[in-house]
């Protein structure tokens, strides 16, 4: 299978310091965040992130699975794995690998907004702007990609390639 890196690992490493610098700018005066990873992909992001933020933070995760109605149109998403901590009067962060469609960050933006947290922002390390389906609001955005399947930085391709230090569009015909 042919691998084309789109985003090096020197880019990426660069992109994930200013972005955990803006957040911790934001949310400085606040008393702590609690990041919600969202399963699998964004496992690497996520460790990388919170390691560079400078304000009180905790780590929670989310799982979630899209299923398909036959056509891509209607696809809808599934809570695979909830969270275990109550986020009533907290402030949080959902961290997405990729953005697509927008169906997932849509969906857990609503779902976890309902249960009142003080805030609920995005930060997702690439989206695809072509491929967007709903309108979807990203508060911290790494990097915007062409329409492509890539691999790498926790992205997989029928669960390989997640652990490459970079990100690669993959040609899997090839
Ligand atoms: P969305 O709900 O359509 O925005 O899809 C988001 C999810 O689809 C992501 O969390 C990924 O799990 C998966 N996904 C979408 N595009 C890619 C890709 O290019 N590589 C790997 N996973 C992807």
């Amino acid at each position: 299978m042919d691998l084309e890196v789109l985003i090096s690992e020197a880019e990426i490493q660069r992109r994930v310091r200013e972005l955990a610098a803006e957040i911790s700018r934001d949310y400085a005066q606040a008393d702590e965040l609690i990041l919600v990873g969202v399963l699998k992909g964004a496992f690497i992001f996520l460790a990388d992130l919170s390691r560079c933020l400078t304000i009180p933070r905790s780590i929670e995760f989310m799982a979630v699975s899209s299923y398909d109605n036959g056509d891509q149109e209607s696809s809808a998403v599934r809570l695979v794995m909830d969270l275990r901590k109550n986020i009533e009067g907290k402030h949080v962060l959902v961290v997405e690998d990729i953005v697509d469609t927008g169906r997932t960050l849509n969906f857990l933006g609503e779902l976890l907004a309902a249960r009142k947290p003080e805030s609920v922002k995005t930060c997702a390390l690439v989206r695809k702007p072509d491929r967007a389906r709903v309108e979807t609001e990203i508060d911290y955005l790494g990097f915007e990609i062409p329409d492509a399947w890539v691999v790498g930085y926790g992205l997989d391709y029928d669960e390989q390639n997640r652990t490459l230090p970079y990100i690669a569009s993959i040609n899997p015909a090839s």
